[in-house]
């Protein structure tokens, strides 16, 4: 059989001491779509962040084309063709989706001036490539996170590569974008390149890998070819024990509405919204990316203008202009783009949680350390958010566990009404089952939650009642046995409409 692309001997990796990747032996074969899964805080972004060059290996070596790698560095695994999208978003806000997919690597017409030309069209055809609506001009900061994901995809490929690593790519992307990459990666596949998938959907794992590796807790737990494991045998390997039931009994709402939304709407991006949210309900919010389900959120809580339309919060009508006196008004919001607006990485875990109900914290005009440790200690017992010490800086934290962190914060405001935008984005399925379970405890104690998710699946089996929106609209609300699959995509999608 031919050489590895990459071969592993005893890799293993220690962060102050403290072993996060032990001796991991593993041949990634040339043009194989390997699977890499694991629970929050597992391994996998550290194994590929040492593949790529980013970490050095405490233990260990690895073989790149049968060579041993003496000392990688990014720059290095460029030049050799490793190519990754990171788990975390890696572009520079202030410039043109172009400008980050060329980045160190322009083209010029010479030795001075930049082909900005060829750069443009280039960047126009790989967009074209993975249906993706976006200009090459369009600045970073004026994009959606699916948007900011799909130029994440397109600067990966921008170059002839031997490895695409790909740390998480469809967390926020819908089924249609999912399935252009999908048939990307089988393409490029074909020609030989080999791919590394990390991911929690363990569905699509299964369908576009050949073969999955498991890790758990830094070790090696089993390299198997795909169609010799089921999804369920894959969450067994990830958390090593059996799981069961994913959803939790639903709870039944009261009658009376807590929130009331009539008339909303906001500048195009939003239209003439009105539904209500009863206390202890889950109303889930389906639909495709885009659709206006964020801009919805972030209008009721005052982070977007709202232009016609009213709210009411116990039948009292409330202006709600910032997102202050929405947490004022009881409201919170988890948002979909932590990294945009949920948390700041180089702050410390406390701080993180207490950043907006920092009121609570303070004690004779200063902010309590004590006060602001012991309630983080509690959140992190709670949700089992794994840290390397209480006072870690939060980019030193896996992304699922800087995920929890980020919920837990708007928890920390004691809220009556909960928004959370895609609250299980990149989190594994037992921190998933936690997620789920927690909901349910916010409502069987009469909080109130609005639930947006793009996994049909969730919104299936969490939500009372579903409201899905197409194009800034809410086009349905569905109860009880109306809250089918192909329901909620005939109201996301408008196919109804044109087949009549
Ligand atoms: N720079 C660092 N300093 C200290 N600890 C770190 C650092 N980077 C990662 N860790 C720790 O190493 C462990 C593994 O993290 P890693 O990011 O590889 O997990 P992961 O499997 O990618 O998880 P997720 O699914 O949440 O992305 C975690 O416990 C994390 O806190
Ligand atoms: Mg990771």
């Amino acid at each position: 059989m031919a050489e590895a692309l990459v071969k592993t001997e005893n890799i293993a990796k220690e962060f102050s001491g403290v072993r996060v990747l032990n001796d991991i032996n593993v041949d990634i074969e040339r043009g194989e779509i390997f699977g890499l899964i694991g629970e929050n805080g597992a391994g996998k972004s550290t194994f590929i962040k040492i593949i790529n060059g980013i970490y050095q290996p405490t233990e260990g070596r690895f073989f790149f084309e049968g060579e041993k790698v003496k000392r990688m560095n990014p720059f290095r695994a460029k030049k050799l063709g490793i190519s990754t999208i990171p788990q975390e978003f890696n572009l520079v806000d202030h410039l043109n989706v172009y400008e980050n997919i060329f980045l160190g690597q322009e083209h010029k017409k010479n030795a001075l001036l930049l082909d900005q030309k060829r750069m443009k069209q280039l960047t126009r055809d790989l967009m074209e490539e993975l249906e993706a609506n976006i200009s090459p001009e369009d600045r970073i900061d004026e994009i959606s996170v699916a948007q900011k994901q799909m130029v994440e995809i397109a600067k990966a490929i921008a170059y002839e590569s031997k490895l695409l690593i790909m740390d998480e790519p469809t967390t926020v992307l819908t089924s249609n974008e999912i399935d252009v990459l999908f048939s990307l990666m089988r393409d490029l596949s074909d020609q030989g390149v080999t791919i590394v998938y990390i991911s929690h959907k363990l569905r699509e794992v299964n369908k576009i890998c050949d073969r999955v590796m498991v890790l758990r807790d830094g070790e090696f737990v089993s390299l198997k070819p795909t169609n010799e494991v089921t999804e369920h045998e894959m969450a067994n390997m990830m958390v090593g024990r059996e799981l069961n039931q994913m959803f939790p009994e639903m709870t039944t709402p009261r009658e009376e509405p807590v929130l009331e939304v009539k008339g909303l709407s906001n500048d195009g991006l939003v239209t003439d919204a009105s539904f209500h949210l009863k206390k202890g309900e889950i109303l889930g919010f389906a639909g495709l990316v885009g659709a206006g389900r964020t801009e919805l959120a972030e209008t009721i809580i005052g982070i977007r203008k709202q232009t016609e339309g009213e709210i009411l919060i116990e039948g009292e009508k409330k202006e709600i202009s910032s997102p202050r006196r929405a947490v004022n008004n009881g409201i919170a919001y988890l948002p979909e783009d932590r990294q945009a607006t949920g948390i700041i990485t180089n702050f410390e875990v406390p701080k993180n949680i207490t950043l907006i109900s920092l009121k609570k914290y303070i004690q004779n005009f200063l902010i309590s350390q004590k006060k602001e440790r012991e309630s983080t200690r509690k959140y992190i017992d709670e949700f089992n958010i794994q840290v390397p010490s209480i006072n870690a800086r939060l980019e030193t934290l896996s992304g699922g566990n800087q995920q929890k962190v980020s919920l837990v914060k708007s928890l920390d405001t004691e809220p009556e009404i909960f928004i959370f935008d895609e609250p299980t984005r990149g989190i594994d399925v037992s921190a998933k089952m936690d997620i789920f379970n927690f909901i349910n405890e916010l409502v069987e104690s009469g909080i109130s939650v609005i639930f947006i998710s793009s996994e049909l699946e969730e919104i299936i089996g969490m939500s009372n009642r579903v409201a899905v929106m197409r194009e800034g609209k809410i086009t349905g609300i569905l109860e009880g046995n109306e809250i089918t699959e192909e329901k909620i995509m005939y109201h996301a999608t408008g196919l109804e409409e044109r087949v009549v």
